[in-house]
C-alpha cells in the first residue's frame, strides 16, 4: 500500500466573520435569511453569501440533526474555507477546473479570480442559484452546471478537479471515482478538502492503494469554539 505524506502541518488560523444578512434566498421551502462571509486572501477580499456557517462540530450536529435541515449546499462548509486558502496558495493561471458539489461556490470562485477558467456543478438547483449569485457579486465570471454524480455523463478533461467537503457518504465514493478517472487529464490533480471525516479516509486510503499518489495539507477553521481541523488532500496519477 502506498503511504500518504503530510507536506505541513497546521498551516494558518482562519477567522470566520458574519456580518448581518444583506438579503435573502427565495426557495420553495420560503424566504431564508442570508448571512455573508467575507474572505481576504491575498490582494482581495470576497464575499460570499449563506444560509449559515456551520464551521464547529457543534453546528454540523445542529444542522443534520434539525428537523427539517435545508439542503446542504446553502450552508457554508469549512472545507470550503480550507480550500479557498489552499487555492490562493497555488498557481492555477490558464487551468480547466471542474468543481464538484460547489455548493456556495468560494473555491471556484477564488480560482476563477486567480485566472482559472472554472465549471462549477452541483445537484441542487438552489445551491447553483446562489453560486451564480455569489460570483457575481464578486465579479468573477464561470460556468454552472447541473449534474449528479450517480448519473454523470460529461467526459471533459480538467486540469483540475475540486470537492470540498464532497466525501461524507460512501455510497456516492464510487461515482466520485469514476468522475476522477473519466475527468482528469494526463497529469492533473484532484485536490478534496475533508475535516477528517472516517468514511473519507476509507476512501482516501483505497485510492492511495491503487496508485493514485496523495498527499494533504491540513488547516484549522475558525478560531472560536473550537478550531476545525480539514484537511486538503492533492491525488495525482
Ligand atoms: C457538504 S456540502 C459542501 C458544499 C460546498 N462544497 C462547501 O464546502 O461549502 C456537499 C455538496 O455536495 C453536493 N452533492 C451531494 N451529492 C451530490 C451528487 N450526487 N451529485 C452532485 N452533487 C452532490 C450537495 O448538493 C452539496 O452542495
Amino acid at each position: 500500500m502506498k503511504q500518504w505524506s503530510v507536506r505541513a502541518s497546521v498551516r494558518t488560523h482562519v477567522i470566520a466573520t458574519s456580518s448581518p444578512a444583506p438579503r435573502t434566498l427565495s426557495t420553495t421551502i420560503g424566504e431564508l435569511p442570508l448571512e455573508e462571509y467575507r474572505l481576504p486572501l491575498n490582494a482581495r477580499t470576497f464575499a460570499i453569501l449563506h444560509t449559515g456557517a456551520l464551521l464547529a462540530h457543534e453546528d454540523e450536529h445542529r444542522f443534520l440533526s434539525a428537523d427539517q435541515s435545508l439542503p446542504y449546499g446553502i450552508a457554508l462548509w469549512p472545507a470550503s474555507i480550507a480550500m479557498a486558502h489552499a487555492l490562493g496558495t497555488r498557481d492555477v493561471r490558464g487551468q480547466r477546473i471542474l468543481e464538484l458539489g460547489a455548493g456556495t461556490g468560494l473555491p471556484g470562485i477564488v480560482a476563477a479570480a486567480r485566472g482559472a477558467s472554472v465549471v462549477q456543478t452541483d445537484r441542487q438547483e438552489v445551491a447553483l442559484h446562489l453560486a451564480r449569485i455569489n460570483a457575481e457579486r464578486n465579479g468573477v465570471t464561470l460556468e454552472h452546471r447541473a449534474a449528479d454524480w450517480t448519473a454523470w455523463t460529461d467526459d471533459t478533461k480538467f486540469d483540475c478537479i475540486l470537492g470540498a467537503d464532497v466525501l461524507y457518504a460512501d455510497g456516492l465514493h464510487p461515482h466520485l471515482r469514476r468522475i476522477f478517472e473519466q475527468n482528469l487529464a494526463p497529469g492533473g490533480t484532484v485536490l478534496l478538502s475533508d475535516p477528517f471525516r472516517k468514511d473519507s479516509f476509507t476512501f482516501l486510503e483505497a485510492l492511495a492503494a491503487d496508485g493514485w499518489a496523495v498527499t494533504f495539507d491540513k488547516w484549522t477553521v475558525g478560531v472560536t469554539p473550537p478550531p476545525r481541523p480539514v484537511g486538503v488532500f492533492q491525488l495525482t496519477r
